[in-house]
């Protein structure tokens, strides 16, 4: 039977075999797949990891400074490379989903790949893939057009890049994942995020995106995030956050009309991401969170609440 502590004797064990003094770097999200990813490779490599945390520009608020000072302590080699200018001037005037993802996963592969000649004889780029980003972006028969959504972080590296991909998670679901993680001594609070894609808010953006709708999405994700802390539920659900819809709709301030954006609340049930409910989040909830955001949040008049479960609707909305 499978056990979290073999899991990690073995990995550690086999990572060592394979890349004996190699030195690798690894793109950390400060999410649970990519820290416990950072945490075995570092069991087995020690100094010869270099993590990267890429600022994309479309992480939640405040987030790029928090995650580097949760790494802070954790004995892992962490450098912070802010790219979002990079990454916003890449999404310009792009709205088709499967085009922004792309696009995205090309500057994350072009940041590493820059971040990797300032690692003298860097040879692999480790990653925190997990089984459902596999499955979910390749398709069962192998072809291109049965894909549902390509993530960010698979399918392989352009031909100028001479780093192997080492993915030490590659088999394992993402309740083993943070099985493994709790065996190696990571914090319940890490280990309790919620899943966070690698594309960001840009794929909860729909259609272009422009600062702007970052910034307000990000107010928005914030109220809604730390209300679920203050209420004691972020951890009943396993995924949240919004998205901003391409929507403009009449409302009212005071007496003034106003026509502004809409916002889509989303919080999910699953256990790997695969299937996922809707959650039954409490009405007075809904209604103080709908109020803050729609009072504190300029530019959005309207909020809505996601009652969609997959299949058939997806988590993310792009
Ligand atoms: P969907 O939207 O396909 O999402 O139901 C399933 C889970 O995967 C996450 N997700 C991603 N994670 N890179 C990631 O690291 C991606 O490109 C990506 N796309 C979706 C999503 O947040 C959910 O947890």
């Amino acid at each position: 039977t499978w056990t979290p502590d073999a899991f990690v004797d073995t990995t550690v064990a086999d990572l060592k075999d394979k890349l004996g003094e190699d030195r690798v770097i690894l793109g950390l999200s400060g999410g649970v797949d990519s820290t416990v990813a950072a945490t075995l490779l570092h069991k087995a490599i020690g100094k010869n990891l270099y993590c990267i945390f890429v600022n994309n520009g479309l992480l939640r608020k405040d987030e790029f400074t928090q995650v580097l000072k949760q790494y802070e302590g954790m004995g892992l080699n962490v450098k912070g490379v802010d790219a979002s200018a990079r990454f916003l001037e890449a999404l310009e005037g792009e709205s088709d989903p499967e085009t922004k993802r792309k696009a995205i996963g090309r500057v994350f592969v072009e940041v590493f790949d820059d971040e990797s000649k300032l690692v003298e004889n860097a040879k692999w780029l480790g990653q925190g893939t997990i089984y459902p980003d596999v499955i979910e972006s390749v398709s069962a028969t192998g072809g291109p057009s049965a894909t549902i959504k390509s993530h960010h972080n698979v399918g392989g590296l352009p031909d100028y890049m001479t780093l192997e991909v080492v993915e030490p998670l590659r088999m394992l679901f993402k309740d083993e994942v943070r099985r493994v993680g709790a065996s190696m001594g990571l914090s319940p609070e890490l280990l309790g995020r919620h899943p966070f894609p690698g594309p960001g808010l840009a794929i909860r953006i729909l259609g272009d995106i422009t600062a702007e709708k970052v910034r307000i999405l990000q107010e928005v994700d914030h109220i809604f995030i730390s209300g679920l802390r203050e209420w004691g539920l972020y951890d009943k659900v396993w995924q949240a956050g919004a998205m901003l819809l391409p929507v403009n709709s009449v409302g009212v301030m005071g007496d003034e009309r106003t026509y502004e954006k809409c916002v889509a609340l989303r919080a999910v049930e699953s256990t790997d991401g695969m299937t996922a409910d809707w959650v039954n989040l409490p009405y007075e909830f809904l209604q103080k969170v709908s109020n803050d955001i729609i009072n504190k949040v300029k530019g959005v008049n309207r909020v809505v609440y996601d009652i969609s479960s997959k299949p058939p609707a997806t988590i993310e909305w792009e």
